[in-house]
């Protein structure tokens, strides 16, 4: 990685300020002054000193969580959230959200210390998939196969959603893939063609599907493997 990045990662100063900083010698890798501050090192194996302080290497965090019901998709609120879920020590870390659920949709959450890699999975730029399982009061029509694929309107936000897609798997239970993230968007799709979502999990994020053996509540940091799926 580049040495500013490793070193703006233990959050020591600015990229800018890095920069201007080791042109004066400030940098020093394996004890030899650097002058540049793009240089590339194995943080794991390069010994790394910036105005004389050694810098300790920050990987970034990666967590795959199932969301229970009843929890709020929130780093801090009165009411319980998502981080305090987690142990202490993902805790204390600087952690956001990579695509909120409501209070009452269950599933796949990520949890992320790398802001890149949040505002990959939520912007609407990235296209990545997220699929739903959704359950209905009433029975699906057939016709929001179709209703779905070309942008069903949002009437109370006055927005027409993007194209998404609907898998019928029985009559009050389907499998809807959106390529945006907006506040409700599932429920109102259905709602806005006459039908109610009763209960909406989130199975996938991408190529990335839900842990089946992680029990709702559980969270674990996520595998390369896993981690290439979405970073690809
Ligand atoms: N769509 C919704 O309506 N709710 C969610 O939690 C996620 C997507």
């Amino acid at each position: 990685m580049r040495v500013d990045k490793m070193i703006g990662n233990a959050k020591l100063d600015t990229r800018r300020n890095i920069k201007r900083n080791a042109k004066k010698g400030a940098l020093v890798i394996n004890g030899e002054i650097v002058k540049d501050s793009s240089t590339q090192v194995d943080p794991n194996v390069d010994e790394v000193f910036y105005m004389g302080e050694f810098v300790e290497y920050f990987d970034n965090i990666y967590i795959i969580m199932n969301k229970p019901a009843g929890v709020l998709s929130a780093t801090v609120d009165e009411e319980e959230t998502v981080v305090d879920l987690l142990d202490d020590f993902y805790q204390m870390l600087d952690l956001s959200i990579a695509g909120r659920l409501d209070k009452d949709t269950t599933g796949l959450v990520l949890l992320s210390t790398d802001g890149k890699f949040v505002h990959k999975i939520t912007s609407p730029n990235s296209n990545i998939e997220k699929t739903y399982e959704v359950e209905t009061k009433d029975t699906i029509d057939e016709s929001f196969i179709e209703e779905f694929k070309n942008g069903v309107e949002i009437k109370e936000e006055g927005y027409i959603a993007r194209p998404a897609k609907l898998e019928i798997i029985n009559e009050k239970k389907a499998i809807v893939k959106v390529t945006e993230g907006k506040f409700h968007l599932v429920k109102r799709l259905f709602s806005n063609l006459g039908n109610e979502v009763v209960s909406l999990k989130r199975i996938a994020i991408g190529d990335l599907k839900l842990d089946p053996f992680l029990n709702e509540g559980a969270y674990r940091e996520l595998n390369e493997d896993e981690l290439e799926l979405l970073l690809d």
